[in-house]
């Protein structure tokens, strides 16, 4: 009898250690909301729990309540997750701020980001690279550095995550986004999605990030200091599986954007406009298809094409990552190089 009741105690104190555990707040990590004042705090439960942050100036006096959704991975285990966001709106700029994520059945340690200041009149500070996955992640000591001295007012990761979010039943998912933890959830972590993103329809991608806009889609933009950044989805030319329709979507979507972002009165606020997208337009690596085979710049059979619309609307620099390398090129236009002007880069003429 005694033995039986110890076991018990022991069964109950054991499932009450699990059941914390799960509830206990990972993969923390911030984006920009609606305005580089607003921020997405996302982060993943093992069990259901309430979506709370508690946050402030110096102390973390303040609470902020979202909400979660059940995220289950398409694998044979059919893992799930909790994904927690939670919108601090309305922030002081140029302020820095500190913050636990959790439930009452548990907070996470303290975290702190730094709003950018106001208006449009500042130097932005990136860190910008794509391809980063579990292993082999030579710049994440240098970034946490980096992270750590504020030298960043938020970052870039121009898709590839992990290799890949989706394998071993999202578990390499969730692993990659505690390794990026330090980094993430002290400053804002944008993205796009890149070609390992595609498994199950990019769902690990649409759910673990809290883009803005419509929260879980493949393209949005966003303001910061004087450039609009402009987020799309190459892979949409690609995986023409999950449908053709994403391809014209995404089309006038960006078409509209760029539209409005180069409106005379919006060029005059934020004079650069910064498109980012995973597979690159150009790139000289001699490895594969994927730089002779410019779905993206001319376009599926000629539809659809980006180049011309970029060009149409003045897009001061595009970013694109995939190919594993370095390059930097002179201005470009329909496989043309124009440098032959005495500022290039501004006036390639
Ligand atoms: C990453 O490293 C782990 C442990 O060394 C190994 O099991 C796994 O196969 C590696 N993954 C990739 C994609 O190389
Ligand atoms: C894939 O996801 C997108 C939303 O990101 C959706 O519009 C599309 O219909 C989906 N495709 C399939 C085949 O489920
Ligand atoms: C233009 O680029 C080519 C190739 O990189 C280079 O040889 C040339 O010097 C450049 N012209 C100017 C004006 O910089
Ligand atoms: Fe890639």
């Amino acid at each position: 009898m005694k033995l039986l009741f110890l076991f018990l105690l022991v069964g109950v104190s054991w499932a009450s250690y699990v059941k914390m555990k799960e509830v206990q707040p990972e993969q923390i990590h911030l984006s920009f909301g609606d305005a580089t004042n607003e921020i997405v705090v996302t982060w993943s439960t093992f069990a259901q729990a309430k979506s709370k942050v508690l946050y402030g100036v110096h102390q973390t006096n303040k609470v902020a309540v979202g909400g979660s959704t059940v995220f289950v991975d398409s694998g044979k285990e059919k893992r799930k997750q909790w994904i927690h966001k939670v919108t601090l709106k309305d922030l002081a700029h140029d302020t820095k701020y500190v913050y636990k994520a959790g439930s009452d059945s548990g907070y996470s340690e303290q975290f702190s980001f730094k709003t950018p200041p106001a208006g449009e009149d500042y130097p932005l500070r990136i860190a910008i690279y794509g391809d980063m996955g579990v292993n082999n992640s030579m710049a994440l000591p240098f970034l946490k550095r980096d992270v750590s001295l504020g030298l960043y007012d938020f970052i870039l990761h121009v898709g590839d995550f992990a290799y890949d979010m989706y394998e071993e039943n999202g578990r390499v998912g969730d692993h990659f986004m505690n390794m990026i933890q330090p980094l993430a959830a002290n400053l804002p972590y944008m993205t796009c999605p890149g070609n390992h993103e595609s498994a199950y329809n990019f769902s690990h991608y649409s759910h673990r990030f809290s883009m803005p806009g419509a929260r879980s889609s493949l393209f949005y933009s966003f303001d910061a200091g004087a450039a609009h950044f402009v987020s799309i989805s190459t892979e949409v030319y690609y995986f023409t599986q999950y449908g053709l329709k994403l391809i014209s979507d995404q089309y006038q979507w960006l078409r509209d954007d760029l539209k409005r972002a180069s409106s005379p009165e919006n060029r005059r606020k934020r004079p650069w406009i910064i498109v980012f997208g995973h597979r690159p337009m150009y790139c000289s690596n001699s490895d594969d298809i994927d730089c002779s085979v410019e779905y993206t710049r001319v376009g599926l059979y000629g539809f659809y094409a980006l180049e011309p619309l970029l060009k149409e609307y003045g897009v001061d620099i595009a970013l694109w990552a995939h190919e594993h390398s370095y390059e930097r090129t002179w201005p470009l236009y329909d496989g043309q190089m124009y440098n032959g002007t005495t500022h290039p880069y501004t006036d390639p003429g």
